[in-house]
């Protein structure tokens, strides 16, 4: 779906009134090759880019710092749905300062433009409070095309170099730079903070302590001792635990 800036910037293109074909200059974004695109995967190195924010020019790597970071695409500016997600994330920085995480979103449109909506945001989600991370402003699509941002059909739009609004995804990134999850939601579907921190939760965890977490996992819940570890070790790392199976073993950790 083409936001109202989007759509207002197609109407305002000199291509679109222009009828003599050698005078125009057609209104395009850079244009893309599927077989140029990163592949990304969990384990994959984080792709730098460098590009304007909210909060001024970034190196994404430099960015990364040594944190962990979450990356979090937009459909738009000024729509509803975005409106209230990024209102939530910024009202729980406080949560991901604890766990050690820097949120940066991204949406398709100019500064200017994000520095209107963060206005919005901040009278109707956040109670006044300053909006408390970076936006980027990806109007070459150039994030959208590295961490393949973008619907299917929007990905054909991206290799004519026509405009597009990215989906909702999400890119957790540890300190090494290392890709260790992704969730994509289309534009209609909110995202859901709670499962963003305990993923958040559980992969720190399992770096911290050498274990896996269950279905449903939230922190303070038993957690499985991977296949890997032989009974004796579990019992010297993780004490007691219970045995379900010989492959089904639950502990408990601090
Ligand atoms: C929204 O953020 O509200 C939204 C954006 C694009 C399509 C549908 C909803």
């Amino acid at each position: 779906m083409l936001s109202r800036t989007l759509l207002k910037r197609i109407l305002a293109s000199p291509a679109r009134f222009n009828s003599t074909p050698k005078t125009v200059v057609p209104f395009r974004f850079y244009s893309f090759t599927q077989a140029e695109q990163p592949r990304i995967r969990i384990g994959s190195t984080a792709p730098n880019f460098q590009v304007e924010t909210t909060k001024g020019a970034i190196d994404f790597h430099e960015y990364v710092n040594g944190n962990w970071v979450i990356l979090f695409s937009h459909p738009a500016d000024y729509t509803p749905v975005c409106t209230t997600e990024l209102g939530a994330f910024s009202r729980l920085k406080p949560e991901f300062d604890k766990r050690g995480v820097k949120l940066i979103g991204l949406s398709t449109e100019g500064v200017e433009s994000h520095q209107g909506w963060i206005k919005d945001i901040e009278e109707v989600e956040t109670n006044g409070d300053a909006f408390q991370f970076p936006i980027i402003a990806d109007g070459k699509r150039e994030v959208a095309y590295k961490y393949d941002m973008v619907t299917e059909d929007d990905f054909k739009n991206l290799q004519a170099g026509k405009p597009v609004a990215t989906v909702r995804t999400v890119f957790i990134i540890d300190p090494a730079k290392k890709i260790r999850l992704i969730m994509t939601y289309p534009a209609s579907t909110g995202r859901n903070t709670e499962e963003v921190i305990r993923v958040i939760d559980a992969l720190q965890l399992a770096d911290g302590k050498g274990i896996a977490t269950p279905v449903d996992w939230t922190v303070g819940k038993e957690v499985i001792i991977p296949p890997t570890v032989s009974d004796e070790d579990a019992k010297a790392k993780f004490g007691d635990f219970r045995k379900v199976k010989p492959y089904l073993r639950y502990a408990k950790v601090d």
